[in-house]
């Protein structure tokens, strides 16, 4: 710091604000994504929709019948299943900024930093007309406490404890809504699902074949694919994938045109790249670790 002589004034620098772009935050002032870019999940965005669409485009409903609406939203599912799209799809709908912030990112990154990250986040939150923070991987933070014997856990709890205090320093009523993410809803804090906290949960779980036909379609929407191409056929080729397992279909037979330097997409590409990318898969997949709750 330094003294001005005339005025006698002390001023310290305060610690630098958060700078989003360097930070693990990611913000979307308008995401660009749909209801109808979300591929199956029929239950989930209805599930969505009424409880963080509706109070946030008709507060006044709430007020009438004198309820409270959910402030967040637990999400859970493996990995890849539309969690994030979807979030995103209901933020594009309400007209709201859209803040992401990764768990694990959170307390690796920013030892020692995570309690006053959350605080400054929610004052972003805030001082948007419309807000929904999403945390991914909350059960980095928000896994149920215990201790290790060497401290190094407080840093993750005060990290905890400050979300839910935030969580509990907003209005119900207002315009921010907090959606947190798992793929473990099984090791979470109880805190976090208290009433008045997390009090909904909306479980994502591996699509359908109907659903994994439409994402086949909603991912090659703006490739240039050969006619008449048999979705469903290849959804069927496809048992157990999640959405994000399928898009990395759609990627490698466009890959597949490349290497062959045509310019259209056709069966064949797609049902080279099933074999390669869901067989390959198989090897690593993290999915069926994480169906064991189920
Ligand atoms: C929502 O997404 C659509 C499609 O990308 C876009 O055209 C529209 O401007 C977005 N709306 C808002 C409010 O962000
Ligand atoms: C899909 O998952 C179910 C349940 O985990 C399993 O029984 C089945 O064998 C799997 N199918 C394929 C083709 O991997």
């Amino acid at each position: 710091f330094r003294v001005d002589r005339n005025k006698y004034q002390i001023q310290i620098p305060l610690p630098p604000k958060i700078d989003p772009t360097v930070t693990m935050m990611t913000v979307e002032e308008k995401p660009d994504v749909t209801y109808n870019d979300v591929g199956g999940c029929k239950e989930q965005i209805e599930k969505m929709r009424e409880v963080v669409e509706l109070p946030m485009l008709h507060p006044e409903k709430f007020v009438k019948l004198g309820i409270d609406p959910p402030k967040g939203v637990l999400c859970y599912g493996p990995p890849g299943t539309g969690k994030t799209l979807l979030a995103r799809a209901v933020a594009n709908r309400t007209d709201a900024c859209f803040i992401r912030v990764i768990g694990s990112e959170l307390v690796q990154k920013y030892v020692g930093e995570g309690a006053r990250m959350v605080r400054e986040l929610f004052q972003m939150a805030r001082s948007k007309k419309a807000c929904i923070v999403f945390f991914d991987e909350v059960d980095a933070i928000g896994g149920a406490r215990f201790d290790d014997g060497v401290g190094g856990d407080n840093e993750v709890q005060r990290t905890m404890l400050e979300i839910v205090n935030q969580l509990d320093g907003f209005d119900a009523r207002g315009n921010i809504k907090v959606l947190m993410a798992t793929n473990r809803p099984d090791t979470l804090d109880p805190a976090l699902l208290r009433p008045g906290r997390l009090d909904r949960k909306v479980e994502f779980g591996l699509p359908d074949l109907e659903s994994r036909t439409q994402i086949f379609k909603i991912h090659t929407r703006t490739m240039n694919c050969e006619r008449d191409i048999r979705f469903e056929l290849l959804a069927r080729l496809c048992p157990n994938s999640t959405g994000a397992d399928i898009r990395s279909v759609c990627t490698e037979a466009g890959m597949n045109a490349i290497r062959a330097r045509r310019k259209t997409v056709t069966e064949k590409d797609f049902l080279d790249a099933v074999n390669k990318v869901i067989k390959g898969y198989q090897k690593f997949s993290a999915t069926p670790k994480y169906m064991v709750y189920n």
